[in-house]
């Protein structure tokens, strides 16, 4: 066993991910709102290692940009997981240390796992014991549980299909041995691809034993399908809804609320079933959030009351105190502390004054065809139900407008603006109708 060694991290992600048959890089594929790859940077940062290396394809422009700031090397061709690992030889020039290669496609891996494999000496490899392990590596092991040879699922016979214990795919060698070890990797097996899983036994030969560390099935499974990364989703999904009850948040129905891996909530926040939690939405403490409502990119205070049935779009702010109703759609817009909107508005592009009350039906028309707009609404302005505001206005501090109104012109402080034709009484004219009608 060796402690302290230096680590460098090489991930691997310039597969094609052709099971996933997707437009999108595999490891761009996002688990709670997060690509799979930063979900696995994160864990190799807890290892604090040298270096972190990502090998991606040519064209995989969008992967290089979300690990920075770690360094991307180009796999030109997809030739196997053993010649993936060539492109980082450069950046591992001098190193020191060991070199633990993970697969971008694994996105849940322990970090105590990972730290049992640095510690031995030599060569280690992870291995779990799924239930189903078709499509993963075999792995035969010597009498005193070292590693023997792995080998793929394609180039198993019948018999070697039952062998229960599979390779997890993720690797820890001297990076002393590395760059020789690659140089001997052949293309002799059914998918003529050059594997990682082959190092091993060349290592063998130069007499190096590959220890077997075990991970448990549940969090060590590759993602190639898309039901695997629904699989993963719903393990995140868990793994986020218990962190948020664990600082002291409520969820009645826990398996119904979906977060982000940035979702932040406070303590004593209630979250009611059905509520989705788009990427950067912070929660301050003592909020309640009402069934079916949807929130992305917000910025929300401490008791705040939001839904039911609410839409919080990004940049928007919602105050300490503020209530946003049901049926309410909130974009790029800040509630003042304790302003309230409680039914059936769309408040666009707007700064709204603290305590303002903007009544039911209210409509900011903040978009011209061309150009959004903003609109100001003052400290405890009373906004009439069914208004319509036609941005860019500005709306003074206590400012009141009647209810159904159109509004296209400032309103100065504490006036009352009135945008809707007058209502005029006819006497008698219903009975004559009536009569005209029904020959009464
Ligand atoms: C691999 C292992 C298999 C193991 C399984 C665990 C090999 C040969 N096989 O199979 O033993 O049981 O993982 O999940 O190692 N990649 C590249 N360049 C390439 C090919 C792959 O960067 O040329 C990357 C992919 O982006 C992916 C990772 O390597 O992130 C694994 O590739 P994948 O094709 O998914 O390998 P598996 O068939 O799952
Ligand atoms: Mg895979």
């Amino acid at each position: 066993m060796t402690e302290n060694t230096p680590i460098a991290v090489v991930i691997l992600a310039a597969g094609k991910g052709t099971r996933m048959k997707s437009d999108l890089p595999k490891v761009m594929h996002p688990i709670a709102g997060r690509p799979m790859i930063n979900w696995l940077i994160e864990t190799a940062e807890k290892l604090n290692p040298e270096k972190i290396i990502v090998v991606t394809a040519p064209d995989m422009d969008d992967v290089a940009k979300a690990v920075r700031p770690y360094q991307t090397v180009v796999q030109k061709q997809q030739r196997g997981t053993g010649d993936a690992v060539r492109p980082a030889l450069d950046m591992l020039k001098g190193f020191q240390g060991k070199v633990l290669i993970l697969l971008g496609d694994e996105p849940f891996l322990d970090k105590n796992i990972l730290e049992k494999m640095i510690k031995w000496d030599g060569l280690s490899v992870m291995a779990v014991r799924p239930l189903s392990p078709a499509g993963l590596g075999r792995m035969v092991v010597h009498d005193d549980g070292t590693l023997d040879r792995i080998i793929e699922d394609k180039d198993c016979t019948p018999e070697q299909k039952e062998i229960r214990l599979c390779n997890a795919g993720n690797f820890c060698i001297p990076n002393a041995h590395l760059e020789n070890w690659l140089a001997q990797l052949k293309t002799d097996n059914t998918q003529k691809e050059y594997y990682l899983t082959d190092i091993p036994q060349i290592a063998e030969k130069e007499g190096f034993l590959t220890y077997v560390v075990e991970a448990d099935a549940q969090w060590v499974w590759g993602i190639n399908t898309r039901s695997e990364l629904a699989e993963h989703e719903r393990m995140a999904q868990t793994m986020l809804r218990n962190k948020a009850m664990e600082n002291g948040a409520t969820l009645i129905d826990p398996n119904t609320v979906y977060l982000s891996a940035d979702t932040k909530i406070g303590k004593d926040v209630v979250i009611e079933p059905n509520v989705y939690f788009g990427s950067g939405v912070s929660v301050g403490d003592h909020t309640v959030i009402h069934a079916f409502s949807h929130i992305e990119g917000a910025q929300i205070e401490a008791n705040v009351e939001i839904g039911p049935f609410a839409r919080i779009r990004p940049k928007s702010v919602l105050k300490q105190g503020a209530v946003v109703g049901n049926f309410i759609e909130v974009n790029r817009s800040v509630m003042g502390a304790g302003a309230k909107s409680k039914h059936l508005s769309y408040l666009g592009d707007a700064i709204i004054g603290d305590k303002a009350n903007i009544g039911a039906g209210t409509v900011i028309a903040n978009y011209d065809g061309f150009n959004k707009h903003t609109t100001t609404i003052g400290e405890k302005a009373f906004i009439g139900t069914n208004s319509t505001i036609v941005a860019p206005v500005e709306i003074g501090n206590g400012a009141m407008i009647a209810a159904g109104s159109t509004i296209n012109k400032d309103i100065p402080d504490n006036a009352m603006a009135v945008g809707r034709a007058r209502q005029k009484n006819y006497a008698g004219w219903a009975t004559e109708y009536r009569k005209a009608k029904s020959g009464e």
